[in-house]
């Protein structure tokens, strides 16, 4: 099954990500964790990338699909993907569907997390990541158990550096700007769920949950 996250920064597309890929086995295919491993690894794509992460706007359409699409041709990809930070606007959309349709594939469901923007900005500022495995964590909402190390990995856990006010303020613009009309693209598929993205993870993964569940069931 192949399922598109969509939603604001902090809304929790990371976390429920993670956690239907444990559920159903679907890989999780993050175009921002793609770019950090880059930039960690020092590639040409990891600097060119940082460019624009560090001010929170989009990384160039095709540096983006490229990768994509590479990760969608892998084996693991077949029986289902779940997208998270891409499609992030128009263009990308359009590449997403015509790599797809020309395989005689689509998109069965587009998952739009909503969450209010204080709401956001609260939690991005609290998120912490495993350097070693990329585990997400919050400092209030799910702190680790021993501070400042991993849980699953005992990995050092990290602040991502554009997750400060400035950058944030940029990236929240440019989801408004370019990814929030994205909705409207989707509306007519009628694969298009949104769900209530403020309540707690396993609230959220129980509606998405919900609604994997009627695709499953009608396929
Ligand atoms: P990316 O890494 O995709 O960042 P983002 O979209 O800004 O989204 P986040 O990862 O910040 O939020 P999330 O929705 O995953 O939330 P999370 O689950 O972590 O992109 C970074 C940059 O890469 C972009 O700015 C751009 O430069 C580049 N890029 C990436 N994709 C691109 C593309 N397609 N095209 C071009 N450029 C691209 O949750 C946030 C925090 O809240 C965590 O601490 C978590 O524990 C906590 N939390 C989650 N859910 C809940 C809940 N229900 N209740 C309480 N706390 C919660
Ligand atoms: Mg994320």
């Amino acid at each position: 099954m192949n399922i598109v996250l969509l939603g604001p920064p902090g809304a929790g597309k990371g976390t429920q990500a993670e956690k239907l890929s444990a559920r159903y086995g679907w890989p999780q295919i993050a175009t921002g964790d793609i770019l950090r491993a880059a930039l960690s690894e020092g590639t040409g794509l990891g600097l060119e990338a940082k460019k624009y992460m560090d001010v929170g706007e989009l990384v160039p359409d095709e540096v983006v699909e490229g990768l994509v699409e590479e990760r969608l041709g892998r084996d693991d990809a077949r029986e289902g993907f779940i997208l998270d930070g891409f499609p992030r606007n128009a263009h990308q959309a359009a590449a997403l569907d015509g790599y797809l349709s020309a395989r005689g594939l689509s998109i069965d469901l587009v998952v739009n997390i909503v969450v209010e923007t204080e709401v956001l900005v609260r939690r991005i500022a609290g998120r912490r990541a495993c350097r070693q495995c990329g585990a997400n964590y919050h400092v209030d909402f799910n702190p680790p158990a021993e501070e400042g190390l991993c849980g699953q990995c005992g990995g050092e856990l990290y602040q991502r550096e554009d997750d400060n006010e400035e950058t944030v303020g940029n990236r929240l613009d440019v989801y408004l700007g370019h990814t929030e009309p994205l909705i409207e693209y989707y509306r007519p598929c009628g694969c298009l769920v949104s769900v209530d993205g403020s309540k707690s993870p396993d609230e959220v993964f129980e509606a998405i949950t919900g609604a994997v569940e009627k695709v499953l069931v009608r396929e």
